[in-house]
């Protein structure tokens, strides 16, 4: 078997990345680039830094501020009309996932036309988009390196999943000064979203050398440091290092795939209105519990890549620390469950038939070491509950 690996043409890391944007378009012969980020970005003094540096270069950018939280078709749609109408080439997104999924769908809708229900998995749309740079500003979803974009049908609630190299953006410009003000929470539910992430591809059916590389790097860096960025939200090396992880698990994963935590957190997104990264973070423990038996040689090797146990130590050892440190690591990041979060336990029980069924639907359970019945999919989703 062999696998596929793609990547942004460029990814430029580090201290002032984001600063090099006008460069970066220039590189590509792009002038006119829509740039798309949500409210809260847009009031941040870095997101007029970004915009006063590419008007110096002789740029003339357009602005769409209007991008929300797990991006919508009418989001989607508006930002469309937006791109048509001023005739831009490009489009820049500074922001966690949402405005870069954002972008990224827009891109697609711009050189191909159609609605994004036309692109929706399994149809994968390789040839390609209009030309996206990627700015985030969480050290989270990985999108920025991701052929992946994820859309709600406004009408219908259906998370559409879209995927192929069209949703690859061109360039990344991964600059952790931009992710120094996340407050706590928001660092902790990223954090462990893209430590999620780095550990459902290294597990995933479709895990390859590359993508494992990738993975176990990004697993010992986030695990490193996401307790200190937690504790110390200043800590300008934490920092780096897990926006660095972060965007190494984004490319893991678009290689290699992710599973049951993923399958399961979409649900719980779609109907409690749960950010995607807290979704994942209230189900990672549970799910690595329940599918070590089926992998014991994979996990250990997770464990053994953050640190957790040593090289020479038994599967059943590594797989017993990675689960017991992955709950430590919850109670000290105070990742709320379900319960914790205020979802009402009916509420929860009644849906979990239908969220499991929606799972399975979604197709990333298969990809898990376990592959879960529905029935063992509802067990879970009660055992987290809390
Ligand atoms: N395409 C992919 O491969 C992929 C992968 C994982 C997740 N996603 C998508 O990404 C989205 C989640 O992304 P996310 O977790 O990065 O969050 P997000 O983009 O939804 O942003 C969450 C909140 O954080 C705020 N925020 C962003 N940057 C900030 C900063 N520097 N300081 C303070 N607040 C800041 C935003 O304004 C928003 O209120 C979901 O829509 C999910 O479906 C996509
Ligand atoms: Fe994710």
């Amino acid at each position: 078997m062999t696998a596929s690996i793609a990547l942004p043409h460029v990814i430029r890391v580090g201290s002032g990345a984001s600063a090099e944007l006008a460069g970066t378009l220039d590189s590509f012969g792009l002038s006119r680039p829509l740039v798309v980020t949500d409210p809260f970005v847009a009031g941040q003094p870095f997101f007029q830094e970004i915009l006063d540096l590419l008007k110096k270069a002789g740029l003339s950018p357009g602005v769409f501020t209007e991008t929300v939280p797990d991006p919508t078709t009418a989001v989607v749609d508006e930002a469309l009309r937006a791109l048509r109408e001023g005739g831009f080439d490009s489009l820049v997104a500074v922001g966690g996932g949402s405005p870069i999924d954002t972008a990224k769908a827009v891109a697609l809708l711009g050189a191909h036309g159609g609605r994004i229900r036309d692109y929706r998995a399994p149809v994968v749309t390789d040839a390609p988009a209009l030309p996206v740079v990627a700015v985030p500003t969480t050290a989270g979803s990985g999108s920025e390196c991701t052929r992946y974009s994820i859309v709600t049908d406004a009408e219908t609630g259906e998370k559409m999943f879209c995927t192929g190299l069209a949703m690859l953006p061109r360039a990344a410009l991964v600059d952790f000064e931009l992710t120094m003000g996340m407050p706590r929470r928001l660092t902790a539910d990223t954090g462990v979203h893209a430590l999620t992430h780095a550990i459902e591809a290294f597990v995933s059916a479709r895990a390859n050398p590359v993508s494992d590389g990738l993975a176990r790097e990004a697993m010992r860096t986030i695990f490193a440091h996401l307790r200190t960025v937690y504790a110390d939200p200043g800590d300008r090396e934490a920092r780096e290092a897990v926006m660095v992880g972060a965007t190494q698990a984004g490319m893991a994963f678009s290689n290699s795939g992710v599973a049951l935590v993923h399958g399961m957190s979409r649900p719980v997104s779609a109907h409690f209105g749960v950010a995607h990264g807290l979704a994942n973070a209230m189900l990672l423990p549970a799910v690595t519990e329940f599918s070590v038996p089926s992998a014991p040689a994979r996990y250990a090797d997770c464990a053994r890549a953050m640190g957790l146990a040593a090289s020479d130590s038994t599967d059943g050892e590594a797989t017993g620390a990675l689960v017991w440190e992955l709950r430590l690591l919850y109670q000290e990041l105070e990742v709320p469950t379900p319960r914790g979060y205020g979802i009402e336990a009916e509420r929860w029980w009644e849906l979990a038939p239908l969220m499991a069924e929606q799972a399975l639907a979604s197709g990333s359970p298969a990809d898990n070491p376990r592959v879960p019945t529905a029935e063992e999919i509802v067990e879970l989703y009660h055992y987290v509950y809390g």
